[in-house]
């Protein structure tokens, strides 16, 4: 039987290259984001070259009846979640102290409730499956920023990061893999979105979605509890565990 993935944010960037990723290698897939007619236009794209069955799921993850569907998809018996992809995110223009708090709220829903929710939801769905050593898997899309020092953006990623690991190790012995994926900087709609300026960020350091999200998956498949693509941002984290704070919170001045 095929197997089913679950993307929130697929119509663009990260999602996207998962949603293509998944489905040439023959998952069916449920895509979750706010626009429908992208989203429809993906899946059709994607039903006829790979012959999958996909589920579009229109919501807005920072309200209820959006955060309520999407669980309930996670949740759907019949038509079971092998792989949820916690995905969807945006950032603020303004850092922490300058941006209104209603908008930090928003900026929580999104990087934190919504994920936290669906988490949950698939770690009780998955756990309830009888008989299978391999009951599920879950990515949580961090990013670098959460070996950062900058603002809400990296402290979200940085609560995902944590939450990930603790589940990697609590659930690996009961057939859930948990794998947070830490992105560097990705050429997406990110950051013109949120109108962040990247005039001042150096070619090397960006990565391609695709190129990202295929490691990604060769890192689930080695059952990796956090994947960093490249060996660019792996020397980088590692240079943020060794450095002192304040020479971190320098260097993360440059973006998110
Ligand atoms: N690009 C980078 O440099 C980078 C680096 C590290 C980590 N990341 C992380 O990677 C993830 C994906 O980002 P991306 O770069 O692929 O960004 P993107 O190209 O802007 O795509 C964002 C996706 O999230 C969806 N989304 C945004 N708000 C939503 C909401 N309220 N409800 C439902 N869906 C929503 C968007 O769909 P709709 O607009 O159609 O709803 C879109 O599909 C994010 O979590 C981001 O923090 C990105």
């Amino acid at each position: 039987m095929k197997k089913r993935a679950l993307i929130t944010g697929a119509t663009a960037g990260i999602g996207k290259a998962f949603a293509r990723a998944l489905a040439r290698r023959g998952w069916n897939l449920v895509i979750i984001s706010r626009d429908t007619a992208r989203m429809d236009a993906l899946a059709s794209e994607l039903r006829q070259q790979h012959n999958v069955y996909i589920d579009v799921v229109t919501a807005d993850l920072t309200t209820s009846t959006g955060l309520a569907l999407a669980t309930a998809a996670v949740r759907d018996s019949d038509r079971p979640v092998d792989l949820l992809i916690n995905n969807a995110g945006a950032s603020l223009a303004l850092l922490f102290g300058d941006t209104p708090i209603a908008d930090e709220d928003w900026h929580l829903d999104l990087l934190v409730r919504a994920p936290m929710h669906l988490m949950d939801a698939a770690l009780k769905t998955m756990s309830a499956r009888e008989n299978r050593n391999d009951k599920g898997a879950i990515v949580n899309v961090a990013s670098v920023a959460a070996f950062a020092l900058s603002g809400t953006y990296s402290a979200h990623k940085a609560w995902l990061v944590n939450l990930s690991q603790w589940a990697h190790f609590r659930y690996k012995n009961k057939g859930i893999h948990v794998m947070a994926l830490c992105p560097g900087f990705v050429r997406t709609e990110f950051h013109q979105r949120s109108n962040l300026d990247i005039s001042d960020i150096d070619d090397w350091m960006w990565l391609d979605a695709d190129r990202l999200v295929a490691g990604a998956l060769q890192d689930l498949d080695h059952k990796k509890a956090i994947s960093i693509p490249s060996l660019r941002y792996k020397f980088l984290v590692f240079m943020t565990r060794i450095m002192p704070a304040f020479i971190v919170a320098a260097l993360a001045k440059r973006g998110r």
